[in-house]
């Protein structure tokens, strides 16, 4: 078999329904929604990547800080044979933990996205040529198939992601995780922590436009996915900071009343104008409610290094 193997645990037609309901769904709802999952066909994860670069997007660079100072730590502690990383994107972080885990033997990187797969794969191949990679394409928040692998195994969920989650996801999400581990192995989960609103909001709306980009990029995949005739210039991006749930939400808000066609659900949506789409929550969080929702779940957290600036943390948690 080759290093890299990459399996579907998703059929093109399963994401393709899974999309038809979530659009049906979230734009027929009061207020209207979409699951952020639907960002990253292949250019929704190349503007994403783009974001991690910006000045004012700043979890990106301070996780990577933590992974570099804390790496020889993290391996040590878990000994991990199989590192599994969901919503693993480019793994351009993760390379600090290959190269710090001696003992590793697998790598499964997990994504919604097989652009993102692909390019990653390979290019860690290139790097760690000993490694084996299994990449799966899957949402995380459905039941995943997990290769058999030699244990023990780290599951890393980085980049804040469990953040896009809502608190009952959240709960679901780590109940499965739990449930992937088996006695022994170990979760490392990167939060952004609750900040600034100033500086909260400037990491999602930066003056060069770039989260705009992505944030309309969502209406460009309904467009093609599902023949919709969204014209994205009929929309702002809007990112502003829910003080009383403490996360960022990042909305699409119409231009003027118009209605859109999206004849792949049969489905005709008005718009006020001002009315807003929901497309994405970033939640923020303290220690105190990590640890909370870890024990909910029966992980148990061992070990929260922030940044030096305190602005994200690492966690790691142990399967109780
Ligand atoms: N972990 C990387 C990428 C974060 S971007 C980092 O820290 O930089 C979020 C990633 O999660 C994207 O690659 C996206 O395709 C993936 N993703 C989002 N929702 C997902 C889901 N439900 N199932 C699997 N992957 C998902
Ligand atoms: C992937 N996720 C953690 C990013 C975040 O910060 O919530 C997605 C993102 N949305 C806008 N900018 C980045």
């Amino acid at each position: 078999m080759s290093p890299l193997s990459i399996t579907r645990n998703l059929p093109a037609d399963a994401t393709a329904a899974a999309l038809r309901a979530d659009v049906a769904q979230g734009l027929s709802a009061t207020p209207k929604q979409l699951p952020p999952k639907w960002f990253y066909d292949a250019r929704g994860s190349d503007l994403f990547e783009e974001i991690t670069t910006l000045p004012d997007y700043y979890p990106t660079r301070a996780e990577r800080e933590i992974l570099l100072t804390r790496a020889d730590h993290i391996a040590a502690a878990t000994n991990a044979r199989t590192l599994i990383e969901l919503g693993s994107g480019s793994s351009d972080k993760t390379r600090h933990l290959i190269g710090a885990l001696s003992g590793l033997h697998t790598y499964v990187p997990v994504d919604v996205s097989e652009s993102a797969l692909t390019a990653a794969g390979e290019a860690l191949l290139a790097g760690h040529p000993g490694l084996t990679v299994h990449a799966l394409v899957a949402d995380f928040q459905q039941g995943m198939a997990l290769p058999e692998t030699p244990g023990p195994r780290l599951l890393a969920f980085l980049g804040g992601t469990i953040g896009n989650l809502l608190p009952e996801e959240r709960a679901a999400f780590l109940t499965s995780v739990h449930d992937l581990l088996s006695p022994g192995d170990a979760l490392l989960l990167g939060t952004d922590l609750v900040k600034d609103e100033a500086t909260l909001v400037a990491a999602y709306d930066d003056p060069q436009g770039v989260t705009a980009a992505f944030n309309k990029n969502v209406l460009q995949v309904i467009n093609r996915e599902l023949d919709g005739d969204f014209d994205p210039a009929d929309f702002d991006h809007v990112a502003l900071w829910n003080a009383a749930e403490e996360w960022i939400e990042m909305r699409l808000r119409a231009r003027r009343d118009m209605t859109v066609k999206i004849p792949g659900v049969d489905l005709a949506v008005p718009f006020a104008a001002g009315e807003d789409i929901r497309t994405e929550i970033s939640a923020k969080f303290r220690q105190e409610g990590v640890r909370a929702e870890l024990a909910a779940a029966r992980l148990e957290l061992t070990n929260w290094w922030t940044d030096s600036a305190g602005r994200f943390a690492l966690s790691l948690a142990f399967r109780a």
